[in-house]
């Protein structure tokens, strides 16, 4: 898909600085970074939130956000988020952050979990267009948005490849592979 115009973008931007940051760098631990974020993903999830598709327990308050948007304002945006510099996250416990980048990098083999890299990246920068980045993410949205796809809250997914990961994932592993990710 054609890529939107990222100084248009940012005029849009200001509806969304004050949960997402002016660069996407989002502060509070529940809205999640969009700097550096595959623009089509940003797209197919403004998309999704209009649509009701991507209907989890926090997805109300984008309602609202994606109900004005048509696609070309969409792109923009996206072009405007992707573009800008991501701020690494916090690095909390090194325990936690070691179990979570085995679980990142090698998946947990006697679950049939595979390797978060084979899909997300070895560094976690997403691959483009399906595939989102979540290097530096907050480690309280990543659970959050694992939890979803583990109920089937979150079913915007496509061919529910989420959903047959997050589902044999514990409550540990999840903060685990969170706090390795927040920290890169
Ligand atoms: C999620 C964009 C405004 C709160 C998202 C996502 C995108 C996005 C692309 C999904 C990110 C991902 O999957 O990684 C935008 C844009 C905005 C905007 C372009 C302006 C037009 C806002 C505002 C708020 C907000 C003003 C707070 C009042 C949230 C929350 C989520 C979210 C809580 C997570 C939703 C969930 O878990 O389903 N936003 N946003 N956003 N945004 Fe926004
Ligand atoms: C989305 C984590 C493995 C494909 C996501 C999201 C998280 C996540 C937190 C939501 C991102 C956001 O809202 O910004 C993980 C972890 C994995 C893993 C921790 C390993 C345990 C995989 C694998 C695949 C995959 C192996 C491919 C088979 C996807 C896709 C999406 C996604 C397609 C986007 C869903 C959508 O469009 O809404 N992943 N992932 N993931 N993941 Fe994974």
């Amino acid at each position: 898909a054609p890529l939107g115009d990222a100084a248009a973008g940012q005029t849009a931007s200001v509806a969304c600085a004050a949960c997402h940051g002016a660069d996407g760098n989002s502060v509070a631990p529940t809205f999640p970074k969009l700097a550096g974020q595959h623009p089509d993903y940003i797209v197919k999830q403004l998309s999704n939130f209009k649509a009701h598709t991507r209907n989890d327990p926090d997805a109300a308050i984008m309602f609202g956000m994606a109900a004005p948007l048509d696609e070309p304002t969409m792109r923009n945006l996206a072009a405007y988020f992707s573009s800008q510099q991501p701020v690494k996250g916090a690095a909390t416990d090194p325990a936690q952050i070691t179990k979570g980048k085995a679980i990142y990098r090698g998946g947990i083999a006697d679950r049939n979990i595979p390797a978060c890299a084979s899909c997300h990246g070895p560094a976690a920068q997403g691959i483009s267009p399906l595939f989102p980045r979540l290097a530096g993410q907050h480690s309280m949205y990543v659970v959050n948005q694992l939890k979803y796809f583990q109920s089937a809250q979150r079913a915007n997914d496509p061919a529910m490849m989420m959903r047959s990961i997050a589902k044999d994932l514990t409550e540990a592993d999840m903060q685990a592979v969170a706090a390795y990710l927040q920290s890169l």
